[in-house]
């Protein structure tokens, strides 16, 4: 074993709070949703049984109505805000009250590939199933095959330019104070700026005043984007889940899962845009297409197969991107007026969004510009350590460090370069 995949495990060791693992020490203290899904693929790497702990205790959390959020506050730490004092959820266990990207069923599968546990995956196969559907019932309600946000920490890229006009719209103006943690355990240029904090803060405001009913949420959102990130991952879970369904045999589910699939797949094709070499998400307050350039344009590569014209303009944009950067993919195209190599979701590059992208590349059979985004994220890793993200530019570690996803984003990265 080399002596970077022996430091991700130790990092994987350190952030274990018993049987759920903290996306980084202080920063980010309690059990993030899409965070552990990574992190459960990583621990299938040499612990089955620990991958099986990581989702079971995520799952702790999931809703009477399906949903499964996106921070467990499994114990109490005063060293992040939002706590759960502010969510003001219903459930029982303690959670906020928005969920995250579906990573969940991507890695059930694998985790019940590497030996797994049937009774144990399908208790997980069940608890998905429960998940997709919420996610078509509540962020769907229209059928139109994308899944809606109704707040950008659900896209797990909380600041991306992205949101910009979207955000734009909401008040600043909060109920709650808004007590920043973050800034005092990270430099301040590296995160989210106050304004959209207080946005951020207004929508748990608002959807708090909901009693966090989805069907009311959806009325009074002054925040709706349907995500095409979000969705090209729910396809890619929705085909994942389709597969453990039948290995289940549980035909009924395994049609029901692959007909959402099928009209996901025909809406985010919809979604294509020649002109900009992208895919685009679609605001619903304004009907708008969400134009900035960010990673997420690209993600629908994980979960379709698309025509050879599609890929290549897609492999030539992406290249322009990268050109001249120490370190791929930037989360925002360089030179933009809204790219910031270092502040969070508006330029860094992350290994665990390269690790979509890589798998999305070697589905799309572009094994070259696979093999060279793998190369870069081991690099920047292997040179700066297991931070948060990296400016792609300098090739900084930045955010927060010893960070479990990028350990075990690591250690899926090493394994398929040594295949
Ligand atoms: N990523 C958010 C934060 O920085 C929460 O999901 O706090």
């Amino acid at each position: 074993m080399n002596q970077h995949i022996a430091e991700a495990r130790r990092i994987l060791a350190a952030n274990d709070r018993g049987g759920y693992t903290v996306p980084t020490d202080r920063l980010y203290p309690f059990q993030w949703n899409w965070d552990s899904a990574f992190v459960a693929m990583g621990f299938a790497l040499y612990d089955v049984e620990r991958a099986y702990r990581e989702l079971e205790r995520l799952a702790e959390g999931q809703w009477a109505d399906g949903m499964i959020p996106h921070i467990v506050f499994h114990q109490p730490s005063d060293t992040y805000f939002p706590g759960p004092a502010v969510w003001r959820t219903p459930n029982p266990v303690p959670t906020s009250g928005i969920t995250q990207p579906p990573v969940f069923a991507i890695a059930l599968r694998k985790l019940h590939e590497a030996g797994g546990d049937r009774a144990r995956s399908l208790a997980l196969y069940e608890a998905a199933l429960r998940w997709h559907r919420w996610w078509y019932r509540a962020r769907d309600p229209d059928g139109t095959g994308l899944v809606a946000l109704l707040h950008p920490w659900e896209s797990g890229s909380d600041n991306s330019p992205a949101w910009d006009v979207a955000l734009a719209r909401v008040p600043t103006t909060t109920a709650t104070p808004v007590a920043r943690k973050d800034t005092g355990h990270v430099s301040a240029d590296m995160r989210p700026r106050d304004a959209d904090y207080h946005r951020f803060i207004h929508l748990v405001d608002t959807y708090a005043d909901c009693g966090w009913n989805p069907i009311r949420q959806w009325q009074k959102a002054p925040f709706k984007v349907a995500d095409i990130q979000t969705t090209a991952i729910l396809l890619k879970a929705g085909e994942d889940l389709e597969v453990l369904a039948r290995r289940f045999d549980r035909p009924a589910e395994a049609d029901e899962i692959a007909a959402l699939n099928d009209r996901t797949r025909r809406a985010i094709l919809a979604q294509w845009r020649p002109q900009l070499s992208r895919f685009v998400s679609r605001d619903l307050v304004s009907g708008a297409d969400v134009e900035a350039a960010t990673q997420a344009g690209f993600m629908p590569l994980l979960s379709l197969d698309l025509d050879r014209a599609i890929v290549e303009a897609i492999v030539a944009e992406m290249k322009v991107w990268s050109d001249g950067l120490k370190v791929a993919f930037p989360t925002t195209k360089p030179g933009t007026s809204a790219w910031e190599p270092k502040r969070y979701w508006r330029g860094p590059a992350w290994a665990i969004i390269d690790w979509l992208l890589i798998d999305g590349l070697m589905r799309n059979r572009q094994p070259a510009a696979a093999a060279a985004l793998r190369r870069s994220a081991i690099a920047a890793i292997e040179a700066e350590g297991f931070a948060e993200y990296f400016d792609p530019v300098t090739g900084e570690g930045c955010g927060g460090l010893g960070f479990s996803w990028t350990a075990a984003a690591y250690m899926v990265l090493a394994e398929a370069e040594s295949a």
